[in-house]
């Protein structure tokens, strides 16, 4: 039988990142307001019998039916919002997030956002790193994904894009005008899979979903989550758009990255979207021992195959050998890249 002819998989997307280039620190301050509310006098650990509230999206897009079957990672694109966390644990949180400790040294500004909180790591931030490391949280989620997820690295586990709404002026919350709708530029991100999980109240907002372009370049919309509640998506393979939220007083969402738990599934991770907003020092160590990980199972378990091939008396695959490094130089080359 003659061999079946290879299709190299799609490209991945090429992303564009902010024009941030290095770390800015933002230039309006964060309200008084929001860091006495999320002050907390109970702080607690994360218990998922306690702080986890799933339950399944009433729908989950997948990639084919958004036309881009093939692409990506999973075969699932974008879930509706479903809930995840209580709000005791979403109060948990925004303590956390509000606290001295994290305001003084994890505030960073971009030109996509202009508050963020990002990397609280997980001295400053217990609560909300343990939350994102549940197993049973990272099962919910990776159900959702439709493939077995895991944070990319401690840094992003939490950005946090704070918008606070000005009720005397006609702005949105982000502080841009109300007269275009977008909040952001169309984009892929740069990890594969994202969960936006909403730690305000959205009662009186409205707006707020996400565009998402199908593969005939046509839109659709999606609904954002709302408090408590999260949504999933596979940003990397999926070029979208925030839309503005207009209402409420302050809307401050939390973007957990993530990657495949298996280091056999192809990894097409950039930083273009993080560099300019993060500590370079911290982001290149996370980043580059995941990857140096990854790499030593492929060659662990590529080893081990080789092995049991010369156990069994069969000839050397010098195909399967030269795709398995070529894979690996790529990985490698990739690396190079991104450690600017
Ligand atoms: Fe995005």
């Amino acid at each position: 039988m003659a061999p079946a002819a290879l299709v190299a998989p799609p490209a991945p997307p090429r992303v564009v990142g902010p024009e941030t280039r290095r770390i800015t620190r933002p230039t309006n301050k964060i309200p008084k307001f929001l860091i006495d509310e999320a002050c907390i006098t109970n702080k607690e650990s994360f218990d998922p019998e306690k702080h986890v509230n799933f339950q399944p999206p009433s729908k989950i897009y997948t990639m084919k039916e958004i036309g881009l079957e093939g692409h990506g990672i999973s075969p699932n694109a974008v879930s509706e919002p479903f809930p995840l966390f209580t709000e005791g644990a979403i109060k948990q949180i925004r303590a956390e997030v509000f606290s001295e400790s994290v305001l003084e040294s994890c505030q960073y500004s971009s030109t996509f956002v202009k508050n963020m909180v990002r990397g609280m790591g997980p001295v400053r931030a217990p609560f909300t790193y343990d939350a994102w490391y549940c197993p049973e949280v990272l099962a919910r989620i990776s159900e959702v994904a439709g493939i077995e997820l895991v944070p990319v690295f401690d840094f992003d586990i939490g950005n946090v894009n704070i918008s606070v709404n000005d009720p005397s002026s006609t702005k949105g919350p982000d502080g841009s005008k109300c007269d275009n709708l977008s909040a952001f530029a169309w984009h892929y991100d740069s990890f594969p899979f994202v969960c936006v999980t909403m730690l305000s109240d959205c009662t009186e907002m409205i707006g707020g979903e996400t565009m998402i372009k199908n593969g005939n370049g046509e839109t659709m919309k999606v609904r954002g989550p709302t408090m408590g509640t999260a949504v999933v998506m596979q940003g990397r393979y999926i070029e979208h758009q925030a839309l503005k939220a207009l209402g409420g007083r302050e809307r401050i969402s939390m973007v957990t990255a993530f990657r495949p738990k298996s280091p056999f599934v192809k990894d097409e991770i950039i930083l273009t979207g993080v560099r300019g907003t993060s500590d370079l020092s911290e982001l290149y160590s996370q980043y580059s021992m995941y990857r140096l990980e990854v790499l030593e199972e492929r060659i662990r378990a590529h080893m081990k195959k080789e092995r049991k091939r010369e156990d069994a008396k069969r000839p050397f695959d010098v195909d399967n050998t030269k795709r398995f490094l070529m894979e690996q130089k790529e990985f490698l080359e990739s690396m190079l890249e991104e450690i600017v």
